[in-house]
């Protein structure tokens, strides 16, 4: 269901965006201490070089507060004036409350209404669509879209199949109502196969396979992953719901700007890119440092372009994901208010 704002009477203008990182850096040689791998396989097989990981103890709310704080600050904009705050992530600090009630209650949000959304990879993409909704039906003003995730706290560090692609990151963005044919997020494209939800899961996470000795004993409470099936089906779909997108907006690969992608893997991103026609100037890639941060991933690349220069007011940018559910999605937008 491809959805574009055209006849809406708002438009929701990507205003700010800021992010957060834990100090601790767990580098490819700290990996290769745990596990049979090596600095070597590791890059030429994913492109990743160091991670970042949160401390024991440490929430995804540690990360969310400053991104928040330092997204509102670039925004002028207060939390009070705050309609709304959801936060994408699978690794928030509790299940209840959620970690966007928290974030509500330390931002000083007062009239904002909270509450996480759980889409995998593809979560930040599906906040964000679901953020412009509220905006371009009037329904609110001002909504922060947080999408982050602690996966130092999902990820079983002796399986070297998994605990090498993940990192720990947050990032927000300011979404502001604006005119209807300003900038801003012009449309998206959501898009999921659930047959596909064996090929990358979290097995006892929930209230089917409840926490018992035997399935901790198991590691069924870590990700488990089809890989190379996730690999291929990531840049099938990313490359077909972009096009899509494309399409039903009317538009082609000399309409963007940049292209922000999920950052899983350097070899899925890369084809990704080829497949639509874009140089890999013009794509941003970050994952060398901080590896797939699930759903923190595109709002990390978006603030590494704004403080590079790359991402200014009037910037076309396509952003496009692809995760756990199977589901994956993309938005095309306009950086900047009007
Ligand atoms: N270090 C060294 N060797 C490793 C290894 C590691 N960390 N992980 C796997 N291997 C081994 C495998 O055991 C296999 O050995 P074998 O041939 O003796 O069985 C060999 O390397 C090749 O494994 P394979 O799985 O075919 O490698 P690959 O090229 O497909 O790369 C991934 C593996 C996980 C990097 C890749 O499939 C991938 O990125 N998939 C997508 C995962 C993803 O992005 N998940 C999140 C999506 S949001």
């Amino acid at each position: 269901m491809p959805v574009s704002a055209r006849r809406s009477l708002a438009r929701a203008q990507c205003v700010a965006i800021g992010s957060a990182l834990p100090e601790q850096r767990l580098t490819n040689a700290d990996l290769a201490r745990l596990v049979d791998t090596n600095d070597e396989w590791i890059v030429s097989r994913t492109g990743i070089r160091e991670r970042r990981i949160c401390a024991p103890g440490q929430g995804l709310s540690s990360l969310a507060l400053p991104a928040a704080q330092q997204c509102l600050e670039r925004a002028g904009v207060s939390a009070s004036e705050l309609d709304g705050i959801i936060v994408a992530t699978i690794s928030g600090d509790q299940i209840m409350p959620s970690t966007a009630n928290l974030l509500q209650h330390q931002l000083g949000a007062g009239r904002a209404f909270a509450y996480d959304m759980a889409n995998a990879c593809n979560g930040f993409v599906a906040a964000l669509s679901t953020a412009a909704c509220f905006i371009e039906a009037g329904r609110a003003k001002r909504i922060l879209v947080v999408g982050g995730d602690v996966m130092s706290s999902l990820v079983d560090y002796s399986d070297r199949n998994t605990c090498i692609l993940f990192g720990d990151g947050c990032g927000a963005l300011l979404l502001e109502a604006g005119p209807a044919d300003g900038p801003g997020l012009v449309g998206f494209a959501l898009r999921s196969d659930g047959s596909g939800g064996g090929e990358l899961c979290i097995p006892s996470s929930g209230s089917a396979l409840r926490p018992s000795p035997a399935t901790l004993a198991a590691g069924m409470q870590y990700v488990k992953q089809n890989g190379r099936h996730v690999f291929t089906q990531a840049i099938r779909r990313m490359a077909e719901v972009c096009n899509e997108l494309l399409g039903e907006l009317g538009l082609t690969t000399a309409d963007i700007d940049l292209l922000v992608p999920h950052q899983a893997n350097l070899r899925i991103i890369e084809p990704t890119a080829q497949r639509l026609g874009l140089p890999m100037e013009r794509v941003v890639v970050n994952i060398e440092r901080v590896g797939n941060t699930t759903a923190g991933t595109i709002p990390l690349a978006l603030a590494d372009a704004w403080t590079d220069g790359r991402l200014t007011d009037g910037t076309r940018v396509l952003v496009v994901a692809f995760g756990g559910g199977l589901t994956w999605g993309a938005s095309y937008l306009t950086w900047g208010r009007g």
